[in-house]
């Protein structure tokens, strides 16, 4: 995974504001408008890479939410859209951006099935009217000891787990995404067996801080970062928000994830993040706050993210370095 190959760090010696990136969209429109970009104005050509130009431009309406972290920097669009782990899309940062404009995000339906009493395959548009769209905004920590600061758009998971009315014996929430190698051809260059599968207890996916997310920056989420929908849960590594999800299937036993799957020793399925458990190959005492100044690069990592106020009690009397 994340370990397989080094990521380039020059992607983040440029932060671009959001305004300043959504005047170049304007700028690059604009130009598609008048033909330059089809032209061979070689100057104009260099400039702009149409390959990392994958954008998701339809506004949400959304309400603020009062579980909004507050006082932190917003990461930059530029550096959410553009440094992405989406393996379907190739292993380099760089990758998702560059390849998933291939991705097509209509028509899409989710089907939520296994343990449930009103099993349901929900069109995407209607799923994003299920509940009032908020936004959220979040750390998010990649076990790659890396974060940002994302205004995710969507609602608590348990609005829609309410819906479909669990069993009893569902005990665990599987999210399964997207594997389609004619939209997504860089998913044969890994030996991941697809599809790419994640999962929560039951009570973690009830908690109100897991999102069941449709957009960042007010806007629908781009394909890089996992249109049409996606998890976030906050207090745990990044690699359980499953993305580009398809399936959400309630069950008995722990479902199989991916990373843990491929790695168990590395990757646990709880994975919350947890400065007292390091990696085998790096310690998790920090991490490197992408996009930031120089001087506030490089911060301690707070156990469950910063938000073990809200989710510590999900895991009194667990031991979390056995169940990291
Ligand atoms: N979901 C799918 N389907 N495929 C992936 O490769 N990568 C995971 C997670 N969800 C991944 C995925 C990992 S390792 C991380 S860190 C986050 O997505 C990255 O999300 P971001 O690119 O929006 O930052």
């Amino acid at each position: 995974m994340m370990l397989i190959r080094k990521s380039p760090e020059i992607l983040y010696s440029e932060v671009t504001p959001k305004a300043d990136y959504l005047d170049r969209r304007k700028f690059m429109k604009g130009a598609m408008a008048t033909g330059l970009l089809a032209s061979s104005v070689a100057g104009v050509s260099r400039l702009i890479d149409p390959g990392t130009e994958v954008f998701a431009d339809t506004k949400l309406s959304t309400v603020k939410s009062p579980l909004s972290t507050t006082g932190e920097d917003l990461t930059s669009y530029q550096d959410i859209t553009h440094y992405n782990n989406f393996y379907e899309f190739g292993t380099d940062k760089g990758d998702p951006a560059r390849n998933a404009g291939s991705l097509k995000t209509r028509p899409w339906v989710v089907s939520i099935e296994g343990l449930v009493n009103k099993p349901q395959k929900i069109d995407i548009d209607s799923l994003m009217k299920l509940h009032p769209l908020e936004e959220r905004v979040y750390r998010f920590r990649c076990v790659e000891a890396w974060s940002m600061v994302i205004p995710w758009v969507g609602y608590s998971l348990s609005e829609l787990i309410k819906q479909v009315d669990p069993k009893p014996e569902a005990k665990y929430v599987q999210f399964l995404s997207l594997a389609d190698p004619s939209q997504m051809p860089q998913m044969r260059e890994s030996s991941i067996s697809w599809p790419y599968s994640e999962g929560l207890r039951m009570d973690e996916a009830m908690h109100p801080l897991t999102l069941l997310t449709f957009g960042l920056y007010g806007e629908t989420l781009p394909n890089q970062d996992g249109a049409p929908v996606r998890i976030i849960v906050p207090w745990k590594y990044g690699f359980k928000s499953a993305k580009s999800i398809v399936k959400i299937k309630f069950v008995a036993k722990q479902p199989e994830t991916t990373w843990n799957d491929l790695a168990s020793n590395e990757y646990g399925f709880y994975s919350n993040v947890n400065p007292n458990v390091d990696h085998p190959r790096w310690s998790q005492k920090t991490e490197r706050r992408i996009g930031a100044s120089l001087f506030k690069q490089r911060r301690t990592t707070l156990m469950f993210n910063g938000y073990g106020d809200q989710v510590a009690s999900l895991y009194n009397g667990m031991d979390l370095k056995k169940y990291f």
